[in-house]
């Protein structure tokens, strides 16, 4: 099966990854983002269909216990397991990365920034309080809702269940990684983001820890090549 424009409107492609179609649509009268998982030709079938289901599932999984733990995350309409699909609430907004590269440009002034970092902070530290890895904290995977300037992480595609310091590191790892190379525009902003991170979550301390040991083993990959 594969899924279809209907009487509900057009079926907009806005991302063709290697994973997944995202579209933008509408779900019982509400704007909608839905997220297709296809598969893989090289994979044998059923273990193909057993797998993306899998995914699903976690990805549905992920992000309702991310909301369960006040992180801001869009609502989840549907879960269609024949189809592959996930449907989300649309987020009206630009994302983190939108606006990290417009700072100093067009009148993106330092508050704002300084809030955003707070936010995302926050809502990493909640996320990894309650045992869930994100496992891709890029810029592009957070938005800004336009009516309350609140952060909306999105995308849980990669994200497991995890309590380990090593895993939290890891997230955190990969989002500087992400800033240094994405905003170096943008100054300190991973320093403002882990000081709302230390200040929110109980664990900061050991996930620092891990997060130096880290940066040692990227730094020693980065000098043999
Ligand atoms: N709920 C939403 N509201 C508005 N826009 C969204 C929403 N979800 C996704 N998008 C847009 O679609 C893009 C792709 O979505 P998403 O990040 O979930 O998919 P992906 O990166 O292809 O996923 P994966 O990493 O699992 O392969 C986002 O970067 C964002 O621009
Ligand atoms: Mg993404």
């Amino acid at each position: 099966m594969e899924i279809k424009a209907d009487d509900e409107g057009p079926l907009i492609l806005v991302k063709q990854g290697a994973e997944a179609r995202v579209y933008d649509s509408h779900f019982v009268g509400r704007r909608c983002i839905i997220k297709e998982r296809f598969s893989k030709k090289y994979r044998h079938p059923t273990l193909d269909a057993k797998l993306t289901v899998k995914r699903l599932n976690a990805e549905a999984r992920c992000l309702t216990k991310a909301r369960q733990l006040g992180v801001s995350t869009p609502v989840l309409y549907a879960v269609d397991l024949s189809l592959h699909t996930l449907t989300f609430e649309y987020v009206e907004g630009p994302s983190v990365k939108d606006v990290f590269l417009e700072f100093g440009l067009n009148g993106v002034v330092e508050d704002r920034m300084t809030d955003i970092a707070k936010q995302i902070g926050d809502a990493i530290a909640k996320l990894h309080d309650g045992g869930v890895a994100h496992g891709d904290l890029t810029t592009s995977n957070m938005l800004i809702r336009c009516a309350t300037n609140q952060l909306v992480l999105i995308d849980f595609g990669l994200s497991f269940t995890s309590s380990l310091p090593e895993d939290k590191a890891v997230d955190l790892y990969v989002l500087e990684r992400a800033l240094l190379s994405m905003h170096s525009s943008c100054g300190n902003v991973m320093d403002q983001i882990l000081a709302a991170y230390r200040k929110s979550s109980k664990q900061w301390s050991t996930t620092f820890n891990k997060l130096a040991q880290v940066r040692q083993r990227g730094r020693k990959r980065t000098m043999i090549g």
